[in-house]
């Protein structure tokens, strides 16, 4: 097996990433949200998962609000990941969410968000946001709607809307 490698995306993924989401979703909704983060916004973070020294897989943590609470402002939403179609299945993806995590704690995230698979996520520390008190647009997310706090002292008190940026509206 290969080594999977982690590391920060650089100009020259521009095409691979394009072309990760673009196999890895039914519409190009995911793929047209990340051309606008890499062309319009600036405070994003995003890695690569290198295999084989192909760049297959790729995640995206931009910042959130969390509605009352304009304090709390390093708390980050996992959105979108994909690993390329024919390389899914073979571990990568629970290489790249915990390493990406790892390094995301360490420029200074509290707590991650993410909205996605009820028996992927919980696999690396994600729990129910509703638990405590985190809700995505409405509560009919509550089964998928999920927070990892990396600083368990950060959030507390705060119960409220989780606000994502105008472009994710549409994913
Ligand atoms: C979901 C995804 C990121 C996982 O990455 P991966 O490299 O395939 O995952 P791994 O090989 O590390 O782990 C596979 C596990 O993820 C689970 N998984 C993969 N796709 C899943 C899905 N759609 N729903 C629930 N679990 C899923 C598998 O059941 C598998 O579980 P197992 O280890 O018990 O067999 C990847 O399959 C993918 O890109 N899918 C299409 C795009 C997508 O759904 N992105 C995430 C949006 S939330």
């Amino acid at each position: 097996m290969s080594k999977i490698i982690i590391r920060r995306e650089n100009y020259t993924d521009e095409k691979d990433i394009y072309d990760i989401y673009h196999n890895a979703f039914p519409t190009d909704d995911e793929a047209r949200v990340v051309e606008y983060l890499c062309q319009q916004e600036k405070s994003y973070s995003a890695w690569v998962a290198e295999y084989g020294k192909y760049v297959v897989a790729h995640i995206v943590y931009t910042k959130l609000k969390i509605a009352g609470f304009d304090d709390l402002t390093d708390v980050y939403g996992l959105a979108p990941m994909a690993v390329l179609p024919q390389y899914q299945g073979k571990g990568i993806g629970s290489v790249l969410v915990p390493e990406s995590l790892k390094k995301l704690k360490e420029i200074g995230a509290k707590a991650v968000f993410v909205l996605g698979h009820k028996d992927f996520y919980p696999r690396f520390g994600f729990r129910k946001a509703i638990k405590q008190g985190f809700y995505y647009k409405d509560f009919g997310f509550s089964e998928s709607f999920f927070l990892l706090e990396l600083n368990p002292n950060y959030l507390k008190g705060a119960s409220a809307e989780v606000i994502y940026k105008p472009v994710f509206d549409n994913l």
